[in-house]
């Protein structure tokens, strides 16, 4: 409460004041699942950064449900958080539920992961599918803020994995990495991971990575291509060689995005549907 001067009555006024600091409501803490490491940091959601230096523990192989489960709690225990955590997985995920598994174990599907994660680490924790998560961070406070109409963002790395925005509002679970295109799932052709298993210049992926985004192109008629993952921490090298008509960019947030949009997620008051 402050006193207000000088008003006409000459009464004292009294008024709140609301003090900026850092709350719970702006923390929030974000689990990023890949193939050799579960990466981990509490989040500021006003700077859209880490708070907090990050800490990756290897992923558990098998990477199954429980033992997962076992290296979220470590993580969290490390940071002695006790808020929301969104955790990002590569998986379809609808209402908290894992409806497939790429790159983890397949007993992940049908799995609650929301309830599963959140016994292990004693908080309330929900789940988002990992290029969501990454889309969500470029659209707030990367590559594609204040973006409106259809914005795409493609992460690159093991597989493809997207995340679409209509007017900054995600639309779940889009999985366009694995459009057919010339009878093969694109991702096992045009993912980074295909560049080194097939033994690949820069350019020559980039060639794959073209006729891929043409597909998107075409179907999608987005009005911004947002390019994550690995791969982008290298745009210059293949990024010059692609040749659309849609406006893309590399992704702002390379490194981070995927902790950062696990956190956006846990602070929702709902899982995504
Ligand atoms: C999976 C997606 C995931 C992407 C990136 C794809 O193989 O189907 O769910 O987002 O890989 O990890």
């Amino acid at each position: 409460m402050a006193r207000i001067a000088g008003s006409r009555n000459q009464n004292l006024v009294l008024v709140r004041v609301t003090v900026p600091a850092v709350s719970a409501a702006t923390t929030s803490f974000g689990i990023d699942v890949g193939g050799s490491g579960m990466k981990a940091a509490p989040v500021d959601l006003e700077l859209g950064d880490l708070a907090d230096d990050r800490l990756k523990i290897a992923t558990p192989q098998p990477a199954t449900p429980e033992a997962m489960a076992g290296v979220a709690a470590e993580l969290v225990a490390h940071f002695g958080w006790s808020g929301p955590i969104g955790v990002a997985m590569p998986a379809v995920v609808r209402a908290g539920i894992a409806m497939s598994a790429a790159n983890i174990d397949k007993s992940w599907i049908g799995v609650d992961a929301d309830a599963l994660y959140s016994e292990a680490t004693g908080c309330e924790v929900h789940v988002v599918n990992d290029a969501d998560a990454a889309g969500l961070a470029e659209v707030r406070y990367g590559a594609g803020a204040d973006r409106k109409g259809v914005v795409i963002v493609l992460t690159f790395g093991t597989g493809i994995g997207s995340g679409t925005f209509v007017d900054g509002v995600l639309v779940p679970n889009t999985e366009l990495g694995h459009l057919e295109i010339d009878g093969e799932d694109a991702e096992r052709r045009a993912a980074a991971a295909a560049r080194n298993r097939d033994d690949l210049s820069w350019e020559e992926w980039a060639g794959r990575v073209e006729r891929y985004l043409q597909t998107v192109e075409k179907l999608f008629s987005p009005s911004l291509l947002i390019v994550g993952g690995g791969a982008s921490r290298k745009a210059e090298k293949w990024l010059p060689h692609i040749d659309i008509d849609t406006e893309i960019v590399p992704a702002a947030l390379t490194n981070e995005a995927g902790i950062v949009g696990a956190a956006i997620v846990g602070a929702m008051a709902e899982p995504l549907i």
